[in-house]
């Protein structure tokens, strides 16, 4: 397999190139302006897995955006590899930060990437991670160096909660059978600190409404008599942390897994340079949950953040008024163990027993997912660790990640395997940001490393 690197040197300006095509469809599930292109990007996915050397490409229609699946099965007696990604990103809001309009890709030069990068909403998270691996499976396929089956699984709504995929799994267990998932979906420490994700967040999102009086108030007439909604919600929101910002939910932490002295001092052996994380978000100081380091309170440490606030005047000028209404969007992340339907419920039972009799709480739960971790014991997890090892020259450090692949869980649940999550972007990359990217260098070093992936896990599964 020493060919790679010449296939990927001969090859890049098309891989570059292949890329930003796809890039220029604004494939943005959230917002159904855009649904003919998230359709559209479904189709270009599917051209380019047939282009790549699958044998079967569908497009499996849901009560959603479809799920492009794609298959080459070379000899049903190995191992079966299935490839998750997602063909959908992030809104670009707020479009005026960005500095090149985010569906118009250009490749720039960066202080991390020297080599350029990619400047488009979804270069990172998930387009440029996910066509890795259709550009690893093209050197596979033409080079006969496919050493076992390989399934593709790219859905269209991760960013707004994998509902349909919740849907299609269940419904294709066997069609979607495997050995491992391979996912490209996180990051990883630095271009010379290769890592391995091995845990990733679970998320309960939900909405709060507060309603005060049937209409918006003059604030002069009836201000000092008449809750105020937002007052009222800020208030609320203000007591859902102690002074030392620990949640203050009635059996928030139960089920939370204390990690040892031991793995905590593991943990902190992952190079971290907190100047540098506070220079990069310029930032004086950081804050969060005392008794924890900057590592730990993104990973091993449940949270609880307002995602968005909104109610009353916010127009030009001054209005003076007590709004009727008042909201606020809230996610909690969670670590594995903690249910996200039960914290949800956790929440709300909390939520409305702290409001006031003057006003109306409704908590509405949106999406959710459960938490993962990976063993590091585990056959794919020292497959991964030793492509790392072929392609970047040193062993990578497992590290947990703060993000969440909530679809990740339910993998495991109904498929019973476990997911390998090889990221290839940087913390620096901007995803869900104005000005994302993705360094061609990592592009091209994630294309190299995954067909090593293949190799060695095939081996290891021969021996084991
Ligand atoms: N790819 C990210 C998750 C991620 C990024 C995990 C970096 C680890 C490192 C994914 O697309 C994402 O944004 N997930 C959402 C959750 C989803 C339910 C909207 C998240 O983490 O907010
Ligand atoms: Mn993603
Ligand atoms: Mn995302």
């Amino acid at each position: 397999m020493n060919d790679i690197k010449t296939y990927i040197k001969n090859n890049q300006t098309r891989f570059v190139n292949e890329l930003i095509e796809l890039l220029k469809i604004p494939s943005v599930s959230a917002d159904s302006a855009y649904s003919q292109d998230v359709l559209n990007t479904a189709d270009a996915v599917k051209k380019s897995l047939e282009k790549a050397g699958c044998d079967t490409v569908e497009i499996c229609e849901t009560p959603g955006y479809p799920i492009v699946y794609g298959e080459k099965i070379i000899d049903p007696n190995l191992p079966t590899v299935l490839v998750y990604g997602h063909y959908d990103v992030q809104p670009p809001d707020p479009t005026n930060l960005w500095d090149s309009p985010p569906f118009e890709p250009v490749i720039k030069k960066t202080k991390t990437h020297p080599e350029g990068a990619i400047f488009a909403r979804g270069a990172c998270d998930d387009k440029g991670q996910m066509y890795m691996h259709v550009k690893a499976l093209e050197y596979m396929s033409n080079s006969g160096n496919l050493p076992c089956n390989i399934k593709f699984m790219i859905e269209g709504e991760e960013e707004v909660g994998s509902e349909s995929l919740a849907w299609f799994v269940p419904r294709n267990k066997e069609k979607l059978a495997n050995d491992v998932i391979l996912i490209s979906d996180t990051g990883m420490i630095a271009n010379n600190i290769p890592s391995i994700t091995t845990g990733l967040r679970g998320l309960s999102y939900v909405e709060v409404e507060v309603t005060g009086p049937n209409r918006d108030l003059h604030s002069g007439l009836y201000g000092g008599a008449v809750a105020n909604p937002i007052n009222i919600l800020t208030k609320m929101i203000a007591s859902l942390h102690d002074e030392n910002n620990h949640i203050t939910i009635p059996g928030f932490y139960d089920k939370v897994e204390e990690l040892s002295r031991k793995e905590r001092d593991e943990m902190a052996k992952a190079p971290f340079s907190l100047e540098a994380y506070k220079k990069a978000l310029a930032i004086n100081d950081v804050y969060g949950e005392m008794g924890y380091t900057t590592n730990e309170r993104t990973s091993i440490r449940p949270t609880l953040d307002v995602n968005g606030i909104w109610g009353g005047y916010t127009g030009e000028g001054a209005k003076t008024v007590i709004p009727s209404k008042a909201y606020a969007k809230i996610s909690m992340r969670l670590v594995p163990n903690q249910d996200w339907k039960e914290i949800a419920e956790l929440f709300k039972n909390h939520f409305e027993s702290i409001a006031p009799k003057s006003v109306t709480v409704t908590v509405k739960p949106h999406h959710g997912g459960q938490g993962y971790v990976t063993p590091i014991n585990y056959t794919g997890y020292q497959a991964a660790s030793k492509a790392y090892e072929k392609t970047f020259g040193t062993t990578p450090i497992p590290q947990r990640s703060g993000g969440s692949i909530p679809i990740v869980a339910l993998f495991e649940k109904e498929l019973k395997s476990k997911t390998i999550l090889m990221g290839f972007g940087l913390n620096s990359d901007a995803i869900h940001s104005p000005n994302e990217h993705f360094g061609v260098w990592n592009y091209l070093k994630g294309i190299e490393t995954i067909p090593y992936f293949y190799k060695y896990f095939t081996e290891l599964s021969k021996q084991s």
